[in-house]
């Protein structure tokens, strides 16, 4: 079996991306910088990952996916960057950097975010695909990114904080999906789009997507209790602090742990059912439960 091309995929994806961001001396120079500070700084660029991974499993060239993989990881950059915001987390650490806000200023991270999610559409209504494609995947990350997807989670995620809603566990797990599955699993779709998967391999793979978006915020809500910010380049222990709506909270480690095993067989399950090379869904599978960071 060959080995995954993840090195290959992530220094494509660093270079669409440096590519599409404006030199740091282009007016607005401070736009300009704060853009590319939110972007090119060492994430781990799992949603690239994933689009590559997935079209590469369907038989797409690496060139049909660099626009998907860009796109859809300049909006998690861009919800990442409002994320940090003092009038939502205020975090003051992100990838080992201090946040955007805090290196640059509040309006300017505002405005990075906003700059960043047009240029995610911009450039990939400009992607050298075929027209239906190309609005396929349009559709598709609009809809990820907004009141259906990552907005509205992050609107569910603020509701929760302090737990004045009380939330339970099927809440819990559709905020998750919402905030944070809904950008990963739009990668996997991307990645469906660009390699025409049929009906049957596309649901297989959303299974699989599915399980994996909500794998992440349960190991990302972990991580927070167990990291350190060293190794995370993020705060550690502020959801507990800022009272989030997390599965520790609800459920305790032990029992989201045993949930991470039930979604791992899930991803297993899924791709045991197709009828293509998993391999590189499969690692993606396992980082995505054991990461660290
Ligand atoms: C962090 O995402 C925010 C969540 C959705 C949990 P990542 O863990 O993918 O962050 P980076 O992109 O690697 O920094
Ligand atoms: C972030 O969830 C989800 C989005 C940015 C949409 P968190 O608030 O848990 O992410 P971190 O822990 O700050 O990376
Ligand atoms: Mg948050
Ligand atoms: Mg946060
Ligand atoms: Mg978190």
């Amino acid at each position: 079996m060959p080995e995954p091309r993840f090195a290959a995929w992530r220094a494509r994806v660093e270079a669409t991306l440096d590519r599409w961001l404006s030199d740091p001396a282009t007016s607005p120079t401070r736009l300009h910088a704060a853009m590319r500070h939110g972007v090119l700084n060492g994430g781990k660029r799992m949603r690239p990952l994933l689009a590559y991974a997935t079209g590469n499993a369907l038989g797409a060239e690496d060139h049909a996916l660099d626009a998907a993989a860009a796109a859809v990881e300049l909006v998690h950059c861009y919800s990442l960057v409002h994320d940090d915001l003092p009038a939502m987390d205020d975090d003051s650490l992100r990838r080992g950097r201090p946040t955007v806000h805090v290196a640059f200023d509040e309006a300017t991270a505002i405005l990075a975010g906003d700059a960043l999610q047009a240029l995610a559409f911009d450039c990939l209504a400009r992607a050298p695909l075929d027209a239906e494609r190309r609005v396929a995947m349009l559709a598709e990350l609009a809809r990820a990114a907004g009141v259906a997807g990552m907005c509205g989670g992050q609107a569910l995620d603020i509701a929760a904080t302090g737990a004045a809603d009380g939330i339970d566990l099927a809440g819990l797990e559709r905020l998750h999906a919402l905030k944070t599955g809904a950008l990963l699993r739009c990668a996997v779709r991307l990645g469906a789009i660009a390699g025409h998967a049929t009906p049957t391999q596309a649901s297989l793979l959303d299974r699989y997507a599915e399980a994996l978006g909500l794998a992440f915020q349960v190991r990302d809500d972990l991580l927070d209790v167990e990291g350190d910010a060293a190794t995370l380049g993020k705060t550690a222990g502020k959801d507990v602090a800022q009272a989030k709506a997390t599965f520790p909270a609800l459920v305790g480690i032990e029992a989201s742990r045993t949930r991470l095993d039930d979604l791992a067989a899930t991803m297993r399950d899924a791709l045991a059912g197709l009828d293509i090379d998993t391999t590189a869904l499969a690692a993606l599978a396992r980082q995505v439960v054991e990461r660290d960071r």
